[in-house]
């Protein structure tokens, strides 16, 4: 496909002596609204090299590229060239390339021979998967698939929350006031309960803090006992995480969690000790952070044991040894940047040159309408009952609208888990936003729902086109688009055609969203086509021009989803 905006560039290059193609490029602009043209290049710049006033540089350009073939119009008004391309050039070029390139319309090879970790979800064994973990969860998997889609070799790890001073507290709690049959029953709800009751416990009897303290030890120190009952508790959560993954349809290629590096952190503390960065204080080792503006960093506590941070570093190292990473990305919440960039810095005082592939990807919070979540005071909302809810509600709204259709289970599982995931990815991931059970199930509006039936409709308008669809989608054959021009049209043609652009951009500020917005605007432009075009006419040549628009639309709405990790059914 052209690069139009670069074709322009090299054109004014030609005219301008003072700019080179790549500055031309990055002043070009894309005006607000279609009467303007499709592209604009201000001429302020050029006055000074040009001893003109900006005005008559840009009547001047206009008059001496107005002939060109590639567009149908160039004028100038006041400092701007307004460039208007061929229509009809650029919706045959935008057709035949998602044509041709179909479910890989949008990527690229850019990433080519570039390793990417994406690190995300990252939950807290024994601990809920609650409607917190969503964001890490579904911003990360799209994190990942975006940048597969660029052709980046990229790594899914789930830095799994499984070890730490809590599994001390959880194993006390089970000891005292555990039953085995309810853990198997129902494995995290149950130790979670006990999580409650021992900090309500410990309230009242602090020495439950000592005997917390005193069973991590042990279970560091890989006493039998301790150790069977932490594998036990981890693997039965794993169970039910993994139950979530399937439902959302991501998968990792490791579970290496924290304690996976308890074996991997008396060798970084050591190089610590080595770069002279690790201080004592009060018995226990820490990196003074205080030139950097940060609070010191506790390495290791005066009874020997590590913590997060430790285990993060630890993790980086072995990940950079083992992967070789050209970029170890952390989807993250915001309320860890500190811990990210303590532990970012002090990668660079141990003298890692790559401590700056590191980036954490922050997103904003979650809260109850009623307050913020807890996992101590077993405030929660339950990943999985969202999950089952938003898929239950979708099919009562399916059932009103088809009858009882034999695909049902299925369409609704894809749109109600489709409508959770979608509204997540629908803002700017640092925003903060408040779960509302209203919001999420909203079938109207600018939602997941919405933009999966623009496509289901696309679809349809495919299958009921018969014959002439199956020519149009064997990829054979050019279309005759002079009768596909309209305005409506045209944006949605510019709209798909700027999507590869849009894919680069969500990489390069690891925002999703960016996305979502794009194919929401495509599938209201695409309804606004379909409201007013007729389009199986009975003219064949114009018929099928059409229907490629259709596909084209239908084409990249899809893509869009599946970057978002979202499913397009063909039918709703
Ligand atoms: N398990 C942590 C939590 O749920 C998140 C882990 C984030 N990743 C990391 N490498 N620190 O809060």
């Amino acid at each position: 496909m052209t690069d139009q905006k670069k074709e322009i560039a090299e054109l004014l290059a030609e005219k301008v002596e003072a700019l080179e193609v790549e500055e031309i490029e990055n002043m070009i602009e894309i005006p607000p609204e279609g009467s303007m043209g499709d592209y604009a290049f201000p001429c302020f710049r050029l006055a000074k090299s040009m001893r003109r006033a900006p005005n008559q540089i840009a009547q001047e350009l206009a008059e001496q590229l107005r002939g060109d073939g590639r567009f149908s119009d160039v004028r100038n008004v006041n400092a701007y060239v307004n460039f208007f391309l061929n229509r009809e050039h650029l919706t045959s070029d935008v057709v035949s390339e998602v044509l041709k390139k179909g479910k890989r319309y949008g990527g690229s090879d850019l990433g080519k021979g570039q390793k990417i970790i994406v690190e995300f979800s990252s939950p807290n064994i024994a601990k809920p998967f609650h409607i917190g973990h969503i964001r890490t969860t579904v911003i990360g998997n799209s994190i990942y698939k975006i940048f597969d889609f660029l052709g980046y070799d990229t790594v899914r790890i789930n830095h799994l929350g499984d070890y730490g001073t809590q599994f001390g507290k959880m194993i006390v709690a089970y000891r005292r006031w555990g039953k085995e049959e309810d853990v198997r029953r129902e494995p995290i709800k149950t130790l979670l309960s006990y999580y409650v009751k021992f900090h309500e416990e410990a309230e009242k009897d602090p020495s439950l803090e000592d005997e917390a303290r005193a069973t991590f030890t042990r279970l560091e120190n890989g006493e039998k006992e301790e150790h069977d009952l932490w594998q036990w508790f981890r693997d039965e959560s794993l169970k039910e995480f993994k139950y979530v993954y399937d439902l959302l349809g991501i998968e990792f290629d490791s579970y290496a969690g924290e304690s996976f590096y308890s074996d991997k952190m008396d060798r970084i503390v050591d190089i610590m000790k080595e770069k002279g960065i690790l201080k004592e204080s009060d018995g226990a080792q820490i990196v003074d952070l205080e030139e950097y503006g940060m609070p010191p960093a506790l390495i290791r506590k005066k009874d020997g044991s590590t913590l997060y941070i430790t285990r993060d570093i630890a993790a980086a190292v072995y990940r950079k040894e083992h992967y070789n990473f050209d970029r170890n990305i952390y989807v993250v919440a915001s309320q860890q940047n500190l811990h990210f960039q303590q532990w970012f810095k002090i990668i660079e005082l141990m003298g890692y040159d790559w401590a700056d592939q590191c980036v954490h990807v922050p997103f904003g919070m979650v809260s109850l309408e009623d307050g913020t979540l807890s996992t101590r005071k077993g405030k929660v909302v339950f990943l999985l009952d969202v999950l089952n809810n938003a898929v239950e509600k979708t099919r009562q709204i399916m059932r009103e609208k088809n009858g009882e259709d034999a695909d049902i289970d299925e369409i609704s599982k894809k749109v109600g888990i489709g409508a959770v995931i979608f509204q997540e990815l629908s803002n700017n991931r640092i925003k903060d936003y408040v779960f509302s059970w209203d919001k999420v199930l909203n079938f109207e509006g600018e939602t997941g729902p919405y933009v999966q039936y623009t496509h289901a409709r696309a679809a349809s308008v495919l299958r009921n086109a018969g014959k002439s669809a199956e020519r149009v989608m064997s990829g054979e054959g050019t279309f005759d688009m002079s009768c596909v021009t309209g305005d409506t049209a045209y944006e949605l043609i510019k709209l798909i055609y700027r999507f590869p652009e849009v894919v680069r951009e969500a990489a390069d500020k690891y925002e999703p969203s960016v996305v979502t917005r794009h194919i929401i605007d495509i599938a209201q432009y695409f309804n606004r086509f379909y409201h007013d075009e007729h389009i199986l006419v009975e003219d064949e040549a114009e018929k099928q021009a059409k229907l490629a628009v259709v596909y084209a639309a239908k084409q990249t709405i899809a893509n869009g989803l599946a970057l978002l990790g979202i499913e397009a059914p063909e039918k709703m």
